[in-house]
């Protein structure tokens, strides 16, 4: 990811946090006529390269949305491709030497996974913690499913009434701050049930390029759009 001829953009505090739905995956393989799993595998080498590229501009965290509680209606073929993807991205956070200044952590349900990959994920956390850059990986992830899961485990813990505090502590999410900016490419224009709690206030960005075709100049254009908005949060 570089880029020619141009002033490299630099954030500040003000963006700390970006996210993105990385959608349109499929479309991108069919319209190159190929399978849709042909299409993740493309947008898991965009993901990794997006990723370098925030951290490189000065980006403190990095949310990505995998694969959704929703994402298991799809058949069984591509399901079973997005996760061998991710097992391959689990060697290399274990093994590449450019993975190792980012601190990894997966946010969702993670019960319903195989006990092996479970395992290799608290594995890669536990090995990256403390790192600079902090990559939150939804996997399994549902909005309501996480806010349903904060209720629960504050119910467990005794509490008969909660604050938004509470529930914002309880959440995957707990250790980051809220994102600033949501990306979504692909075109559509929804959450689909993504940092449903978090995006209260965050800036949406949407755009039709494809997640696998998403650019540093696409990136800067986001960024660009975001520090040309006023955030009021309900004041004036
Ligand atoms: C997003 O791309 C990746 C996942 C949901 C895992 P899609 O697979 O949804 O791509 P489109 O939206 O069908 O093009
Ligand atoms: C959202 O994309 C989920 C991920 C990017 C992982 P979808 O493709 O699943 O969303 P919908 O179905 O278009 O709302
Ligand atoms: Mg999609």
């Amino acid at each position: 990811m570089q880029k020619k001829d141009k002033e490299p953009i630099r954030v500040d505090e003000r963006l700390a946090h970006i996210a993105f739905i990385m959608d349109g995956n499929g479309r991108w393989a069919q319209r190159r006529m190929m399978p849709r799993e042909y299409g993740h595998k493309a947008g898991a080498a965009n993901f990794k390269k997006v990723v370098r590229y925030c951290g490189n501009i000065g980006i403190k965290t990095v949310t990505v949305y995998a694969f959704s509680t929703e994402n298991w209606s799809r058949p069984q073929r591509e399901v079973e491709a997005i996760l061998r993807l991710l097992n391959e991205y689990l060697d290399a956070c274990e093994h590449d030497r450019e993975a190792q200044d980012i601190r990894y952590r997966f946010i969702g349900d993670r019960s319903v996974l195989p006990a092996d990959l479970q395992a290799r994920i608290e594995r890669v956390e536990r090995v990256s913690a403390g790192r600079v850059l902090t990559l939150n990986i939804a996997l399994n992830y549902g909005g309501r499913d996480e806010i349903v899961h904060a209720c629960n485990a504050l119910i467990a813990a005794g509490k008969k009434a909660v604050t938004a505090e509470d529930i914002s502590s309880a959440l995957y999410t707990a250790d980051s701050p809220d994102p600033d900016l949501i990306v979504r490419t692909g075109g559509e224009l929804r959450l689909s049930n993504f940092l449903l709690w978090q995006a209260a206030y965050a800036e949406l960005y949407f755009t039709d390029v494809l997640w696998p075709d998403l650019s540093a100049d696409d990136i800067d254009e986001a960024v660009r759009h975001f520090y040309a908005r006023q955030r009021r949060y309900g004041g004036v």
